[in-house]
């Protein structure tokens, strides 16, 4: 069992990525996984005027706080991204940005979508170097999801099955590289 935290990232209105991320949710959650969902419509954080590290003991707004416990906690991150004008969505990037330590040493995995043909991966690419510089390297196979609406309903069920049999590599090898990394974190890290 592991502790997994999936970013999404649209605050959009009529936002389609929320049924990726549970329908993502589901299926780790079926694996006895348990799930923290950094969902940034619930935790309101600010642009970026100050990391949370920069904040004095406690003074930290309540959400930041929040998240930050979260993501410490968590052995390893799914980011669930949108495609805004080829790459990741800014309510993504500001999440992101706003922690480091808390990312580090731990694998993530991009699942990516959008309405069209195409399922995002262009912003999933972009994502790839961001997520290495925060220090959490992401496995090769990504979850991309084309034609999003036509993919889940609102709670994340598949309206199309082949998606149970499409995560079924993501879902594996993401759980080898959270074992793996959760092992050699137990003999410590370097920073
Ligand atoms: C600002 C904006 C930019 C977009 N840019 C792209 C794009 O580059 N490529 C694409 O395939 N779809 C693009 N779309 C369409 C999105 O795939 C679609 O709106 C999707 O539902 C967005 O995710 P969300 O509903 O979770 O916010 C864009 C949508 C918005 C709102």
């Amino acid at each position: 069992m592991a502790k997994i935290a999936i970013l999404l990232g649209s605050v959009r209105e009529g936002r389609q990525g929320i049924k990726a991320a549970r329908f993502i949710k589901n299926k780790f959650e079926e694996r006895k996984h348990e799930i923290f969902l950094a969902d940034p419509l619930k935790y309101k954080l600010p642009l970026l005027e100050k990391k949370y590290a920069k904040y004095e003991e406690d003074k930290a707004p309540e959400a930041m706080k929040k998240l930050s416990k979260e993501f410490k906690e968590a052995d390893g991150f799914i980011i669930v991204t949108a495609e805004y004008n080829h790459g990741p969505p800014a309510a993504l990037k500001n999440m992101l940005d706003h922690f480091a330590q808390e990312y580090f040493f731990k694998p993530s995995a991009i699942s990516s979508y959008t309405t069209g043909s195409f399922g995002g991966v262009r912003a999933a690419i972009q994502l790839r170097s961001i997520l290495a510089e925060l220090g959490m390297p992401t496995i090769p196979t990504m979850f991309p999801v084309p034609k999003i609406k036509e993919a889940f309903d609102e709670d994340g069920n598949p309206l199309d099955e082949n998606y149970n049999r499409r995560i079924e590599k993501f879902v594996k090898e993401f759980e080898w590289y959270l074992e793996a990394f959760a092992n050699q974190r137990k003999k410590g890290t370097p920073y």
